[in-house]
């Protein structure tokens, strides 16, 4: 696991072709209605051949299958050879990638164009896990500086913290960091640390406080000493209620017991954007790790953003994370759309969304680490591709982002397998494990390993009549009975899924697999011309709760929403009172 200057040399000596030192920040949308484009009406026509297609049959026809169909990269392995597609398919998918302006548009992010153009931002949480070598400047910041500068303070600083030389107010070792965030504040840095506890140096626990139900911070504070605590408060705006609510109330907890406001200095951090909002809140700059308004909130783990997986994982481990995600950018600029790992994934999903009508997709961790992995994952491409209209903001005529959902295997095998099996449509669904476990015990990870193989088997084999008919048969039921059950018992199969089967789940691949579904999600908003950088969706509910909020602590009469909202308020009134 020590490894990173190694890695980042390595990784320096190339360049990625597409760094444009000084990008420019009006982009010109190239449109064109894609669902009546060639390519499009090419895939309306050519599912019909395949949706009868078996894929039990298109396995025992091609020995090949999984050959033509799998590509390995870095000790990751996609196998998506059980997809209902066949090699027209891919081409065909490729071409409509093509034609959507993919390579283009891959090459406008990289080089900094504003993009995210309702923000008028550029989006480039690409250049925080950049080697140092090119210049690039956006809005006059040079951005390799800035990007070292931050991640020379931030190394310092968890350098000074897991020494022990960074002291508390009385002098003791931090030995517990609380990270104050939400969303993307929250979510990717929380998601890492669980995922790679194995690579935790011991002295150091991390908790992540994300919620406003005061539950959230109470039960978090109940185990913790001021004395030994460390409160990280992460939020791009430094705006956002439920953070500042909580660092409000981390705050009061904190004084309560070192009672002098000048410990503050010694026990809370921040990481932003906004420098006066964080003044204004009482945290010194000097205790202020900052990142930029190009670096989107659900893309921001790899900025200051990820100082508690610094703290928690040590700050080499941090920078091996940053090269995993370097190495998959570089895959996804530079490898054909043919082989492109997160190209693969994306027009896969824009196949069974928009041309099987599935707006579903599951994703399936086979490691307790990734517990937290589909819940990162529902930011990620929901809060990016829930869209409904294109980028010249007409209302598009086609199925955008998908729900995305999941658990970890095999716990959802005993819970919600049973629709995937045999309910009435189909769900894709990704696969994933390492085939290494951290914990070796007994069986353990072989009965894993089997468990995920078999159901991708399953899914996609399913169980016909005559073998379930055989199947009663041999266990010497009645005719009545096999008649009767045989129903009960058929698997239709046919049931795509992806398997992503890795190595090792280390700080270099999960750094690599998280930024894989960057870039798929990042190519679905391309495909689907929407602008995959704004999140506009979740301000109507902040500005109504802005205005609910007096209304349930005030005494007068409520009748300015509608009466199921007056009626809750009133209800929610009458208890607090
Ligand atoms: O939920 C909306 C959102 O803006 C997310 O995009 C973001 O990750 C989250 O709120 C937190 O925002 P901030 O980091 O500014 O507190």
């Amino acid at each position: 696991m020590a490894l990173n200057a190694m890695t980042m040399d390595v990784v320096s000596n190339f360049v990625l072709p597409l760094f444009d030192p000084n990008p420019v920040k009006q982009e010109t949308p190239i449109m064109m209605d894609l669902s009546r484009s060639a390519a499009w009406s090419a895939l309306v026509s050519h599912k019909h051949e395949v949706e009868n297609l078996h894929m039990r049959d298109m396995f025992s026809s091609d020995l090949h299958r999984f050959e033509r169909l799998s590509i390995q990269w870095k000790g990751l392995l996609l196998d998506y050879s059980k997809n209902r597609v066949t090699p027209k398919t891919m081409d065909l998918l490729m071409e409509l990638a093509r034609q959507a302006g993919l390579e283009e548009r891959r090459d406008s992010m990289f080089r900094g164009d504003a993009i995210n153009f309702t923000e008028n931002r550029s989006v480039l949480h690409t250049a925080l896990r950049r080697p140092p070598g090119e210049s690039m400047r956006v809005d006059g910041l040079d951005v390799p500086a800035a990007v070292a500068a931050v991640l020379h303070q931030m190394k310092e600083f968890t350098g000074r913290v897991i020494s022990g030389e960074w002291k508390g107010y009385t002098g003791k070792r931090i030995t517990d960091v609380v990270n104050i965030g939400i969303g993307g504040s929250d979510l990717g840095p929380c998601m890492v640390a669980e995922s790679l506890k194995p690579f935790a140096h011991d002295g150091i626990r991390v908790h992540f406080v994300s919620n406003i139900d005061g539950t959230h911070i109470a039960e978090t504070l109940k185990s913790l000493n001021a004395e030994s605590t460390l409160f990280v408060v992460a939020s791009k705006t430094f705006t956002t209620q439920e953070t500042l609510t909580n660092a409000m109330s981390a705050r009061e907890w904190f004084l309560s017991r070192a009672l002098k406001p000048e410990h503050i200095a010694l026990h809370f951090v921040a990481v932003s954007t906004n420098r006066e909002k964080v003044q204004e809140f009482g945290i010194d700059v000097a205790n202020m790790f900052e990142f930029w308004d190009w670096v989107g909130g659900r893309y921001s783990l790899w900025s200051a953003i990820g100082l508690s997986i610094a703290l928690y994982l040590g700050f080499d481990a941090f920078m091996e994370l940053l090269s995993g995600a370097y190495a998959m950018d570089r895959h996804f600029t530079e490898e054909p759309l043919e082989s492109n790992i997160p190209v693969i994934l994306a027009m896969l999903g824009v196949w069974y969304n928009n041309f099987f009508d599935v707006h579903s997709h599951a994703v399936i961790p086979y490691d307790q680490y990734l517990h937290r992995f589909p819940a990162y994952l529902q930011q990620l491409d929901m809060e990016s591709n829930g869209k409904r209209v294109n980028r010249l903001g007409k209302t598009v005529e086609y199925a955008t982002g998908p729900v995305i959902w999941g658990e970890p295997g095999t716990n959802s095998q005993h819970a919600f397998f049973q629709l995937l099996h045999q309910g009435t449509g189909f769900i894709p669904a990704d696969f994933m494990l390492p085939l290494k476990t951290q914990n070796p015990l007994g069986e353990h990870h072989d009965i894993l390993a089997a468990n995920c193989f078999a159901q991708t088997e399953a899914l996609m084999k399913g169980k016909n009549e005559q073998e379930v008919r055989e199947e009663l048969t041999a266990a010497g039921l009645s005719s009545d009975t096999i008649a009767e059950l045989l129903p009960h018992k058929v698997f239709p199969g046919n049931r795509p899924t992806n398997s992503l089967v890795f190595n090792e789940l280390d700080p270099f691949m999960l750094g690599a697999l998280v930024a894989m579904y960057e870039h798929k999600v990042f190519v679905q908003g391309v495909v689907w011309q929407i602008n995959s950088f704004d999140q506009w969706g979740v301000e109507l509910g902040k500005q109504l709760a802005k205005a609910i909020l007096p209304e349930l602590q005030g005494g007068e009469e409520i009748d300015s929403h509608d009466s199921s909202t007056n009626a809750l308020i009133e209800a929610f009134r009458q208890v607090r009172a």
